[in-house]
Parts: structure tokens; sequence; C-alpha cells
């Protein structure tokens, strides 16, 4: 009698993105760059939005995207042109692009001010219309946001206004895109272009400092976030919910 081998059950975590498509707006840089990379290891074919070209050629180099587009997510035109060119359906949309402001009031620059509520409210927005009809049923929308302006402090009036609002949006886009689903990430620091820029010569002092006092004994990366982005693209239950990853720094306080 021959005897055979039943064939071994295929791994969850292999399968779970093969022939799907992941957009990530802002996807040349830190958290966008690394879920689209973790989303290729897993099978999925990824499409790169960013500003700069150049940045957006290197990220291609490595991760051979369907396609990549070099624009200014915040142009609804040429974000509603760039949705309309893509083959639907869409399995997941990611939105990465944008940059914190904070500042006290006295020092608020308006035009700047204006420019943060076009990344972090109208953009969203505009996405989360866009996309209807092209994600399909099932598929994710996934947005990131901060755990700083949870708490009152001095130059935190606009991204805590901020804050607030993504979190209302994120929940109240799941019941009017559904059943594509929509979730907020909410990260505390994390290691990439965006905060080296920030704190430039402060840098490494910060990382020491979180690796010190944070209950996870080292700073949160890209890596981080990006395993949560995947985890909410694949996990079917999770809907109009913000997911903290911010390695306890909320604990401590710092
Ligand atoms: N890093 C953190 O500690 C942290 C913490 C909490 C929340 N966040 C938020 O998480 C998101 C990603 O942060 P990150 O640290 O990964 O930043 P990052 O390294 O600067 O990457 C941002 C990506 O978005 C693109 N981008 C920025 N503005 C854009 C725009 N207007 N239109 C199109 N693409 C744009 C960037 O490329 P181009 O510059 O070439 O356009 C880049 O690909 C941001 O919204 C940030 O505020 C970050």
């Amino acid at each position: 009698m021959t005897r055979t081998t039943a064939p071994a059950a295929p791994r969850q975590e292999d399968q779970h993105l093969h022939g799907q498509t992941v957009v990530v707006i802002g996807g040349s840089s830190g958290i966008g760059l690394e879920t689209a990379r973790q989303a290729r290891s897993l099978g999925a074919e990824v499409v790169l939005t960013g500003r700069d070209p150049a940045r957006l050629e290197r990220a291609a180099t490595e991760l051979q995207p369907l396609t990549t587009a070099a624009f200014d997510a915040t142009d609804t035109a040429r974000l509603t042109a760039f949705f309309a060119d893509l083959p639907a359906p869409i399995d997941h949309v990611m939105l990465t692009a944008g940059s914190p402001y904070y500042v006290p009031i006295t020092e608020l620059d308006f035009a700047r001010a204006h420019r943060e509520l076009d990344e972090h409210l109208w953009l969203p927005l505009h996405l989360a219309r866009t996309i209807i009809g092209k994600v399909r049923p099932g598929g994710a929308m996934l947005m990131v946001s901060g755990t700083a302006a949870r708490r009152p402090a001095l130059g935190l009036t606009l991204p805590a206004a901020l804050t607030a609002a993504l979190s209302a949006l994120t929940a109240n886009l799941a019941l009017e895109l559904a059943p594509v689903r929509v979730n907020l990430i909410a990260a505390g620091f994390v290691d990439t272009p965006l905060s080296a820029r920030l704190l430039g010569d402060d840098l490494d002092d910060r990382r020491a400092q979180l690796s010190a006092a944070l209950p996870i004994r080292r700073v949160v990366g890209p890596a981080d976030v990006a395993a949560l982005a995947l985890h909410l693209m694949t996990n079917t239950a999770l809907t109009g919910a913000v997911y903290d990853v911010d390695g306890g720094q909320q604990l401590i306080g710092t």
C-alpha cells in the first residue's frame, strides 16, 4: 500500500495577501514603506505614492511595485485621477502621508495650519470617498495618527484637534464605507526618517531615553507599526477602531 502524506496545511501568514493589491499613499518612506515591504513579503502586489520622485524610485527598485505615482496626495484632483487609473478591485489602502505641526498658538502659522488640515482631515475624507467602489468588500482602509496629542500640552492644540477628529472620522467612515473596513493606527514615537527630521541632533538622545524608559525597553520601529497594519488588513473582524502602538509610551507619559 502506498502511503500518502497529507499536504502540509498552508501557513496562514504565507497566504494572507497572496494575489491582493495594497495601495500605500505615502509609501516611499517610514511606516508606509515598511508596510509595503511586509505586504510584498506576504505575496501582495503593492502600489506606492509619494511626492519626491527620487525617493519613490528608490522604493520601487527594492519592492517592484505594480505601479508608482509621484504627486501631492492633498491635491484632490490628482488623487481622484490616480485612483481612476488603477484597476479595481483594490484590496487595501493605507494612508501614511503627512507630518505633524507642533507649535504654541502664539507662533501658529495659519497657512501651515491649513496645510495640516489638508493632510490630516481633508485628505482622509477625500480618500475615503474616492475609494468607494474601488476597494473590495472586506478590504481595509487604514490611517495613521498619534498618541502624543491625546493629553493637553503646550504646542499640541492643532495636533490634538486633528487626533480627535481622525478617531471620529474612523468610526463614522467604518459605517459609511461598510463592508470595507476602516481602522486607525495611533503611534507613539516611531523611529522613521520623519522622526529623524523632527528631532535632528536630538534623535540619539531621544532613542536612548525611550529605550531606557519604555516598558518594552526599546524604541518602536516602522516594522512594529507595519506588522499591526498587516494584521488590520487581514483580520476581517476589525473595523471602526483605533489601535495604539507605542511600546507603552502613554503609560509613562514621556
Ligand atoms: N514617526 C512617528 O513617530 C509618527 C508617530 C505618530 C504618527 N505618525 C504619522 O505617521 C505617518 C507616517 O509617518 P512616517 O514617520 O512614516 O513619515 P515619513 O518617513 O516621512 O514617510 C511619509 C511618507 O509619506 C509621503 N508623503 C508625505 N506627505 C505627502 C503628501 N502630502 N502627499 C504624498 N505623499 C506624502 C512621504 O514621501 P514624500 O515626502 O516624498 O512625499 C513618505 O513616503 C505620518 O502621517 C505621521 O504624522 C508618525
